[in-house]
């Protein structure tokens, strides 16, 4: 008989494959050699249950994804609204949970109250530019930044920035603040369009078991 193909899973790398690899094994997916923190491989396989697994840079996963080298991502709900990519959004993980806000100092809400042309940094220039031009109807400058996007306003190269908010922390530390909140973040598991049908009782036996053990939570 012919091998069972493998179901192929990109993890955006971080906090987020960790706290996904926790949720798997608790419904029975197990993979040992991920965890070796000194592992310089970049494919893990669990042979049992036909499974592998590799971990991608956050913006790269959907990527993968829409290409069909892997089957299935987990990665957070930002990066699928920036990639744009074809592909299905299937399940709400509930962790990895944050905002995505317009902040700056606070006397920068006055130029998003009366719409001035005003700069706005952001790793997200996307979702910067659907939330301004087709939310807001304000017309902005957007500029690109790689990270650390908190430093723009207040080195001066923008009023305000579009990021992820998590705790806080970074903003009151850098005497910035919320002026807008964009919307809610959190992981999202993300599957192939070809793999949704050729795979179609695995893919949903899976979610079906991954929503049963997020709904004990
Ligand atoms: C993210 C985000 C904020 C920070 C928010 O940055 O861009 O800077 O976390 O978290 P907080 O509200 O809990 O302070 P990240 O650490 O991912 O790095 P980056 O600045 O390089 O994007």
């Amino acid at each position: 008989m012919e091998e069972k193909k493998y179901l192929t899973f990109a993890l955006g790398k971080g906090r987020l494959a960790r706290q996904t690899l926790e949720l798997f094994e608790r419904i029975g997916i197990t993979c040992e050699e991920i965890k070796d923190k000194d592992t310089r491989k970049l494919i893990f396989v669990n042979e049992a249950l036909r499974m592998r697994f590799f971990l991608a840079k956050g913006p790269d996963v959907p990527t993968y994804v829409e290409y069909g080298a892997a089957d299935i991502g987990i990665v957070g709900e930002d990066t699928i609204l920036e990639e744009n990519r074809k592909i299905y959004e299937v399940l709400d993980l509930g962790f990895g949970k944050c905002r995505m806000c317009v902040c700056g100092p606070k006397k920068a809400g006055e130029l998003l109250r009366h719409h001035e042309l005003i700069r706005v940094a952001s790793k997200y220039p996307r979702i910067a530019k659907n939330y301004f031009y087709n939310k807001k109807h304000q017309t902005v400058e957007i500029i690109k930044l790689n990270g650390s996007i908190e430093l723009a306003p207040i080195v001066g190269l923008s009023e305000v920035i579009v990021d992820i908010v998590e705790t806080g922390s970074t903003l009151r530390e850098n005497g910035l603040e919320v002026l807008e909140e964009v919307c809610p973040l959190s992981a999202r598991m993300v599957v192939n369009q070809v793999s949704m049908k050729m795979e179609h009782a695995r893919i949903t036996s899976l979610i079906t078991e991954l929503r049963k053990e997020l709904n004990k939570e």
